[in-house]
C-alpha cells in the first residue's frame, strides 16, 4: 500500500531545469488539480558557465539539495533551451483536401508538410501552427469541421544547432538526471507570467538574463517569433568594469551594479557617489552614480533599441498590441521597464511568476520565471499524457463493453 502511495507521488512530481549563464535553477512541483504546487528550488550560482565539468558538478550538487530538502528523487527534467545556437523559422504547407472536409488528419498533415525542413536548418525543439488559409480564405484560428478545397498553415518552427543539444543533454545525463523534453526559455518563462489577454492580444516576452535576451512574441497560443541577442547582463558588467573613474574587475563590477545600479538616473542627486576600492594597495575612489546609471542605460537602451529593430525588420511589431513583458535578472534595475517602454513605445510591464498553489514569496522574482514555466508546461504535459491515457482506458473499456453485449446475445438468443 505505501509503495503504491510512494508509486504515485513519483508520477506527480514535476521537475524544471534552468541553466542559465549565471546560475542553475533546479525546480521540483506537483501538479494540482489545474494549477502547480512548487515544493523547492535548487539554485546554485555557475562561476563559469562554459566549464563543462563545472556545470556538471553544479547540477549535482542542486539536485542533492533537492533530494536531501524535499526527500524525492530528482529524475525526468524538462530543460530550458536558449542562446544564440536557437533559430526560427517561418515555414508554409498547403495540401489539397481529399474529402471536401477540414478532418483532424488533415491538419496533422498539413502541419506535417509545413515543418518538414532541411537538415541544415537543425534539430526541431517545438513546431507552433499560426493561422490557417482555406481555400483564398486567410486568418483561421480552427477549421475544422469547415468546408473547403485546399487548407494550408503557417508554421513557426523552432530549432537548435545539433551539437548544443546534445552537449546540453550530455550534461543532463552526466548528472544523472534524464531530459524528458527541451523547452524554449521564453515559452517556459511565458508559462509563468502572461496573462490570457495579452497573448490574445499579441506579447513580446523578453528575457534579459546574463548571457542573453531571449524574445518570444506570441499570438493566442502560438509562438509567432523568436529572436536571441547575446547581449545582456554580463555585457552591463563589463561596461561597469571599463567605465568608470577607475578600472574594476569584472566580480567587483557585478557586486557594485547590484548594489548601487539604477536605470533612474533622474532620481539619483548630482553629486551622489559610492565607494570603489583603488587599483594595488590604493585606497577606495569615490565614483559618480550617476555615472554607474549612465553606463547601465545606455547598455540597457541598446539592448532594446537592437531587439526593437529586429521586430520591426521582421514586421512583428505590428503583432504587438498587448505590450511587452520582461522577466530575468536584469528586471532588478530600478527602471528598466521605463527605458523599454521609451525605445519600443508600447505598455510595457515587468513579469512576476503568478500566484499559484504553494509557491514561497522568494520564487516570485523575473529570475525565477523560465524554471517556474518550465514546472507548469510539464503540468501541462502530464494533464495531456493523463488524458491520452483516459481516453485509451475508455476505448478499452468500451470495446470490451461491446464484446460483453456480444457474448450476452450469443448466449441468450
Ligand atoms: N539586483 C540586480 N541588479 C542588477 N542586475 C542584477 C541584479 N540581480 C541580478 N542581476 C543580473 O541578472 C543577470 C542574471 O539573470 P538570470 O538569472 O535571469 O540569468 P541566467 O538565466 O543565468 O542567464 P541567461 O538566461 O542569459 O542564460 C546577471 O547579469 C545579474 O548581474
Ligand atoms: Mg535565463
Amino acid at each position: 500500500m505505501d509503495e503504491a502511495r510512494n508509486e504515485m507521488r513519483k508520477e506527480d512530481l514535476i521537475f524544471g531545469l534552468d541553466i542559465g549563464a549565471s546560475k542553475i535553477n533546479l525546480f521540483v512541483g506537483m501538479v494540482d488539480g489545474a494549477s502547480v504546487r512548487v515544493l523547492e528550488c535548487g539554485d546554485f550560482p555557475l562561476t563559469n558557465a562554459d566549464e563543462f565539468d563545472h556545470v556538471v558538478e553544479t547540477l549535482k550538487n542542486a539536485a542533492q539539495s533537492i533530494e536531501s530538502t524535499v526527500g524525492v528523487d530528482v529524475h525526468d527534467v524538462y530543460v530550458g533551451i536558449a542562446g544564440k545556437h536557437v533559430s526560427s523559422f517561418n515555414y508554409r504547407g498547403l495540401i489539397t483536401l481529399p474529402t471536401g472536409e477540414v478532418r483532424s488528419q488533415d491538419i496533422e498533415t498539413v502541419k506535417d508538410q509545413a515543418s518538414t525542413i532541411p537538415e541544415s536548418a537543425g534539430q526541431i525543439i517545438h513546431v507552433f501552427p499560426g493561422e490557417y488559409t482555406l481555400d483564398d480564405q486567410p486568418g483561421i484560428r480552427n477549421p475544422k469541421g469547415l468546408n473547403g478545397r485546399r487548407l494550408g498553415v503557417e508554421v513557426q518552427v523552432v530549432t537548435s544547432r545539433p551539437n548544443a543539444i546534445q552537449n546540453l543533454d550530455k550534461c543532463v545525463k552526466s548528472a544523472g538526471l534524464h531530459t524528458v523534453e527541451f523547452v524554449l526559455e521564453p515559452l517556459a518563462a511565458a508559462y509563468a507570467v502572461l496573462t490570457e489577454d495579452e497573448k490574445e492580444l499579441g506579447v513580446a516576452l523578453i528575457d534579459i538574463g546574463a548571457g542573453s535576451a531571449d524574445v518570444a512574441v506570441f499570438v493566442g497560443e502560438s509562438v509567432r517569433y523568436t529572436v536571441s541577442l547575446d547581449l545582456a547582463g554580463n555585457s552591463i558588467t563589463s561596461d561597469i568594469s571599463k567605465c568608470l573613474q577607475v578600472p574594476i574587475s569584472l566580480s567587483k563590477a557585478e557586486e557594485i551594479k547590484k548594489k548601487y545600479g539604477t536605470c533612474k538616473i533622474n532620481n539619483l542627486i548630482e553629486d551622489e557617489t559610492f565607494p570603489v576600492p583603488g587599483v594595488g594597495d590604493r585606497g577606495d575612489v569615490q565614483c559618480s552614480r550617476k555615472l554607474l546609471a549612465r553606463v547601465i542605460t545606455a547598455r540597457v537602451a541598446e539592448i532594446f533599441k537592437m531587439l526593437s529593430d529586429d521586430l520591426q525588420k521582421h514586421k512583428i511589431d505590428g503583432l504587438i498590441n498587448g505590450g511587452i513583458v520582461l522577466t530575468g535578472g536584469c528586471c532588478a534595475l530600478e527602471g528598466i521597464d521605463e527605458i523599454a517602454e521609451k525605445v519600443f513605445h508600447k505598455p510595457v510591464r515587468i513579469g512576476l511568476p503568478k500566484f499559484f498553489s504553494g509557491i514561497q514569496e522568494a520564487f516570485r522574482k523575473p529570475s525565477y520565471a523560465t524554471g517556474i514555466g518550465l514546472l507548469h508546461y510539464a503540468a501541462r504535459k502530464q494533464r495531456e499524457n493523463r488524458r491520452n491515457e483516459t481516453g485509451k482506458q475508455i476505448t478499452v473499456s468500451v470495446k470490451k463493453g461491446l464484446q460483453w453485449i456480444k457474448d450476452l446475445v450469443q448466449t441468450y438468443f
